[in-house]
């Protein structure tokens, strides 16, 4: 499946914004699931589209590209969207990737991961808070990105920086927890710091996006910070906080993982009721999420909230 968009056409003036991968940690069919949903989508059930883990790219011209996040599959979703082939006319042979930047929104091994795959010789700038770079340093595995031409480069919460030319972005606090394989005896699911960010990107329209694939809890600071948006993509990982429980998959809650519920009287949808965005995207869906099959209650409840389910190939022309 190719994303058929080519990356040389004439330069569009607003942000694009493209879903790489619209699931949640272990994607969708996750391999190891027996849940209604991995069941149907694994038989072809009309309704059910496989979707790739967690990860999104944006582009001021369609040339030069920011992944947000880096996802296991992100060999796959290279090889899917066109956009993101090599594509430097004045190149024959060697090589070269339109990817310029890679921002990290969290430690998590479905947002992390995927660095391995951008090995090895290829300049990219890779950004994250120290908190997060410190993840990647403390990794020998990730080594495999050679530092002669990949720069690591911390980022301060709240401090505009460029994330392609012509692109401001800002990363901001939002509440999370550490990732799974940092977790100790006690969990704070609701840890506001550099753990766990979500990133404002303007372009030079003035054209505004939210990528916020985990979030613990709307603030009231966070709803006045989206407010007036072109777009948001959203953590859409459960539509009940107790689901995955429910379906005999897991033990855990949303809210145990940190990640709010799109449904029920404090969800998502009901949160941002009276937020004006323009286009509200919901990204890392776990695959146990009633509201990834088409037609069902919860897919029609979201959608009529004005809420899209997002898909890999999902682009947004800002
Ligand atoms: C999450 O988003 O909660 C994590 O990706 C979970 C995980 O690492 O499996
Ligand atoms: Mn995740
Ligand atoms: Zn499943």
């Amino acid at each position: 499946m190719t994303n058929d968009r080519e990356g040389q056409e004439a330069a569009p003036s607003r942000l694009r914004a493209l879903v790489l991968g619209a699931a949640a940690g272990g994607g969708f069919p996750q391999w190891n699931c027996n849940c209604a949903n991995c069941v149907d989508v694994r038989r072809g059930v009309p309704g059910l589209t496989p979707r790739t883990q967690s990860s999104a790219a944006i582009s001021p011209d369609g040339r030069a590209w920011a992944l947000l996040n880096a996802s296991p599959e992100i060999t796959l979703q290279l090889q899917r969207n066109r956009a993101l082939h090599p594509h430097d006319p004045a190149l024959v042979g060697g090589r070269h990737s339109p990817v310029h930047t890679v921002l990290i929104t969290n430690g998590d091994v479905d947002h992390m991961s995927g660095l391995i795959g951008l090995r090895e010789m290829q300049a990219v700038r890779v950004l994250a808070t120290a908190e997060i770079l410190s993840l990647i340093e403390q990794n020998p595995i990730f080594g495999v990105l050679n530092r002669s031409v990949v720069s690591f480069e911390a980022i301060r919460l709240e401090e505009p920086f460029e994330l392609v030319p012509g692109v401001r972005a800002t990363v901001f606090a939002v509440p999370g927890k550490v990732p799974l394989y940092l977790e100790g005896e006690t969990v704070v699911t609701d840890l506001v710091g550099e753990q766990t960010v979500g990133v404002e990107i303007e372009g030079s329209q003035g054209e505004r996006l939210y990528y916020i694939p985990g979030c613990a809890r709307l603030t009231p600071a966070l709803k006045a910070r989206i407010a007036g948006a072109d777009a948001v993509m959203f953590d859409g990982t459960l539509y009940d906080d107790d689901e995955m429980i429910r379906q005999g998959v897991g033990v855990k809650t949303g809210a145990r993982m940190g990640h709010m519920a799109m449904g029920g009287s404090d969800g998502t949808v009901q949160a941002f009721k009276d937020v004006a965005v323009k286009r509200r995207v919901f990204v890392h869906i776990n695959n146990t999420n009633p509201a990834l099959r088409e037609g069902s209650p919860e897919r029609r409840t979201v959608e009529a909230a004005g809420w899209e389910v997002g898909y890999d190939g999902m682009e947004l022309q800002l």
